[in-house]
């Protein structure tokens, strides 16, 4: 295995490991502690350790962040998108790891995917259980996210935990807790990796080339607070608008309304939403249900943001305000 540091070369095929924290590199006080414990302390080059490269593949590491990811933001995500580019972009690179934390990982897959479009595996992982727990969740998730990483079959932002694959666009961290925490609804799971073998269910979310990158990426402002900024809101029994209006005061870009069932939002935040929309902030529903979709109507007065999750529609409305 080969650290940034340290200079990059030969022929052979590489996969690239870039770590940004999360538990999978959290440290417990006390051994074998899986709840009181910092997520972020350990680096990538550590995690790999204990970890044989796939065959015929080189290991490379970078570390790109070390934070818990419930402070992810857009310098890191700029950051790191432009890392999974520059290394995709090689022809000895056969794909990309990220290890992550769980708790935003379905946003940062959504993010690479909507800027990047790889044709090549980008994976994403994690763990639900510090390094030093007494039986992490980490070294085995890694190990399949390398596995899926080495296929050349595989194309696209996958996430993998527990021995699941799933796409970008479709996974969720459902459980607080348990190993297994994600899902991807009622799409299902792309594949399972069982003793190092793909058992693909649906296709790869691979596009056609290495296409997207240069210009979306190109976009990302430098400054985080360049960004378009969009809050999230919900709708809920006795909901109101006194929170939307005081966004607009404040000078918000968009909104995203995650609303009930099909897109349904209470009247009193609906008509400060309509405000806001007149006022030129776009706005968007998403659901709230952690399945299904929102099926709009002709003439909806306020669009919807169709399958995606409300965290996801918040970065899609940021990409297209960037993109005017
Ligand atoms: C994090 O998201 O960085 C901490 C929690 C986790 O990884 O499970």
């Amino acid at each position: 295995m080969q650290a940034l540091d340290e200079p990059v070369g030969g022929l052979s095929r590489k996969l690239v490991v870039l770590g940004t924290g999360g538990t999978i590199a959290g440290l417990a006080p006390r051994g074998g502690d899986g709840i009181g414990y910092e997520a972020a302390q350990i680096g990538v080059a550590q995690l790999l350790a204990g970890q044989a490269a796939p065959a015929g593949l080189e290991l490379l590491v970078e570390q790109v962040a070390q934070i818990d990811s419930k402070d992810m933001d857009a310098a890191v995500w700029r950051a790191l998108a432009q890392r999974c580019a520059d290394w995709l972009g090689r022809a000895d690179v056969q794909g990309v790891v990220v290890t992550h934390g769980t708790d935003t990982l379905e946003e940062t897959a959504y993010f690479l995917q909507a800027v990047l479009a790889p044709h090549k595996p980008l994976v994403l992982t994690c763990a639900m259980r510090p390094a030093n727990a007494a039986m992490p969740d980490g070294p085995q998730n890694l190990r399949d996210a390398l596995a899926v990483a080495a296929s050349a079959d595989v194309g696209g932002v996958v996430a993998v935990c527990a021995g699941t694959v799933h796409a970008a666009a479709e996974v969720r961290k459902l459980h607080s807790y348990r190993l297994d925490a994600f899902g991807s609804g009622d799409a299902g799971p792309l594949a399972y990796v069982e003793a190092g073998l793909l058992r693909q269910l649906r296709g790869w979310p691979r596009s056609a080339s290495e296409g997207r990158l240069p210009d979306l990426l190109a976009r990302l402002p430098v400054e985080p607070q360049a960004w378009p900024r969009v809050e999230i809101v919900v709708s809920h029994a006795g909901a109101g608008g006194a929170m939307v209006d005081a966004l607009v005061r404040d000078g918000v870009h968009g909104l995203v309304v995650a609303a009930t069932g099909n897109g349904s939002v209470h009247h009193a935040l609906e008509q400060a939403l309509l405000r806001a929309q007149a006022a030129g902030v776009a706005v968007r529903r998403a659901s709230r249900c952690d399945q299904g979709r929102v099926w709009g109507a002709p003439g909806d007065a306020l669009p919807d943001a169709g399958a995606l999750s409300p965290v996801k529609a918040r970065i899609q409305l940021q990409l297209d305000l960037l993109a005017g």
